[in-house]
């Protein structure tokens, strides 16, 4: 039950012209817990009833029928304020998520609807760099997030595996491959490629010739320029899979820019039938008015774009797929991309334009600032996971040496970190990696709130009690600690519903983190483990409510919650 809105409900029985959303947005918490849980800002009416707020003040409360769940309501100066009927609030919480378990949060908005999610993207032969990585674990959560919502996820990677560069990437394979590189450092190798024939461009421009001829061959079907692009492509695929491997990621369908290959040539000519379709300087462009530059679909030597195949794509995910939306996840540089094929397809007469969403983060760096150069490749990230990963481990060498499965809670604890560092900001800002804070077990860190769930764990384990169900009074759960703990688990499933509305998943990570604060609060102000049954049954069903959020709040982040730290 959202308490805001009941009181903005029979608050709005009294004032009848605000709507409920508009009371709750004028609804207010006192900072003296003691004046009530809600208060209402009288004065914000003054001017609409000509009265001074407290004769308002008065006004309301007169006749008022109080209501579970408010239990008392006063009127103090121009504030109206609500109390709500704590063991009610107590009670409805924590029954919730005991009889919920792993499913409380979720308000089942989907409703077995479909949703795309784009993300991760990779380019075959370039560096797998930050960016990706912050576009995959922003991907997955969001999926994850969708997903407990009750919709279908459909995750896809849409590998950057076509286009010139694979011409130019065949050329310098011609001109200096090394096969043996290859197989053993295959990324390494593609960019060294890559970057040499680039290089070698100033020297040699019938390389550039070159490179447009053997993509040329590709897209026309020649047997060489698919076999080695093919290889390129699987080389690159081993590499990655490893990374999504260690980060716990998967896809539905890695079907990349090549896939779109075929279908492109029908799109090209539904462009071109509506009219759309114009004639620049011997390329094809479609206009998009005064403000913006034209969308390129066919460049001057007929080949297509980028922007040609996130088109064909669009169209070829929403005939298969009929999404509710089809959320993208790229960094800010690609903005205007986006922007401008999303119109396209308005042009285009499609409605679901609309439903296209070009959800894009911030730059990410490290403080050495390196991962974002030439040189970032795949290698460096997983440099970035092991290092922290490894900095875990001697931190568990240190605390608890004996604990089991080490090497697992080493790996959970140091991605969960990366990843939980990720999801911590909004994700339109620019982040940097800072491995002390990330580690932290004190700050609000990813480590800090899965030893917190392991810590809830530990309690319920020493306990020994198995069921304590009908050994929980709800009344001995009014203390400030304990109202503090519910009230954060009580906002935990529209916290969950907003982070899917704004595609926002840092509004989870930083509810986790108040939950795990308030009940560290709690554990240290109210003993658990204590001789009456009755207390300690209530207690531990507080414990058992924060664990179960935490874990669930874990994983829709993509993070793992061990039992023991
Ligand atoms: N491969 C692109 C890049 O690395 C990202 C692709 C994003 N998805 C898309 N449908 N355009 O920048």
């Amino acid at each position: 039950m959202d308490y805001k809105v009941e009181v903005a409900k029979q608050l709005s029985m009294k004032i009848d012209f605000l709507s409920v959303e508009e009371i709750e947005a004028i609804l207010e918490t006192p900072k003296d817990r003691e004046l009530g849980d809600y208060a209402f800002p009288c004065f914000r009416l003054a001017k609409t009833l000509r009265k001074a707020p407290p004769m308002i003040a008065q006004d309301l409360l007169k006749d008022f029928i109080v209501e579970a769940p408010i239990a008392k309501v006063d009127a103090v100066g121009g504030y109206l304020n609500f109390t709500l009927d704590k063991t009610g609030v107590v009670k409805s919480v924590l029954e919730a998520i005991i009889e919920k378990g792993a499913r409380y949060g979720s308000k089942d908005l989907g409703q077995g609807k479909n949703v795309v999610i784009d993300y991760s993207a990779p380019n075959i032969a370039k560096p797998f760099h930050v960016g990706h990585l912050r576009s995959t674990v922003i991907g997955n959560s969001l999926y994850k997030i969708y997903r407990f919502e009750g919709y279908n996820s459909i995750g896809i990677n849409h590998l950057g595996d076509w286009g010139k560069q694979f011409g130019m990437l065949i050329a310098a394979y011609k001109h200096w491959g090394d096969d043996k590189a290859l197989e053993d450092e295959p990324l390494k190798a593609l960019l060294d490629l890559y970057v040499r024939i680039h290089a070698e461009l100033d020297e040699h421009p019938e390389y550039e010739d070159e490179g447009r001829a053997w993509f040329k061959s590709l897209e026309d079907g020649d047997k060489e320029a698919e076999r080695l692009w093919k290889w390129f492509v699987d080389l690159s695929l081993v590499e990655f899979n490893r990374i999504y491997d260690i980060l716990g990621v998967s896809f539905d369908h890695f079907t990349g820019e090549s896939f779109y290959n075929d279908k492109m040539e029908a799109v090209v000519a539904e462009i071109k039938e509506k009219n759309l379709l114009v004639e620049s300087d011997g390329a094809y462009v479609v206009e998009l008015g005064e403000d913006e530059p034209p969308c390129i679909i066919l460049k001057r030597d007929g080949a297509t774009i980028y922007a040609t195949r996130d088109i064909t794509a669009a169209l070829y995910r929403k005939k298969n797929y009929d999404f509710e939306k089809c959320i993208y996840i790229t960094d800010y540089a690609q903005d205007l991309h986006f922007k401008q094929w999303f119109k396209v397809i308005k042009l285009m007469g499609y409605e679901w334009a609309d439903d296209l969403m070009h959800e894009s983060f911030g730059r990410v760096s490290t403080e050495q600032g390196k991962l974002q150069t030439r040189k970032g490749n795949v290698i460096l990230l997983d440099d970035l996971l092991n290092q922290s990963i490894g900095k875990v481990q001697s931190i568990i060498d240190e605390r608890n040496p004996d604990l089991e499965n080490k090497e697992d809670v080493a790996k959970a604890v140091g991605i969960g970190a990366v990843i939980f560092h990720d999801l911590s900001n909004n994700k339109n800002r620019d982040i940097v990696f800072n491995w002390d804070r990330m580690l932290s077990f004190e700050g609000e860190t990813g480590p800090y709130v899965q030893y917190t769930h392991a810590r809830a764990c530990s309690v319920i384990r020493k306990s020994g009690v198995n069921d304590y169900a009908d050994q929980i009074d709800y009344s001995l759960l009014l203390d400030p600690a304990s109202l503090d703990v519910i009230q954060e688990l009580a906002e935990f499933p529209d916290v969950v519903e907003q982070a899917m509305v704004r595609n926002e998943p840092s509004l989870i990570t930083r509810k986790i983190i108040l939950v795990a604060q308030r009940f560290n609060k709690f554990y240290h102000d109210c003993p658990i483990l204590v001789e009456d049954q009755a207390l300690k049954g209530s207690r531990l069903a507080l414990v058992l409510a924060v664990k179960t959020v935490l874990a669930t709040g874990l994983d829709l982040l993509g993070i793992k919650a061990p039992e023991k730290m």
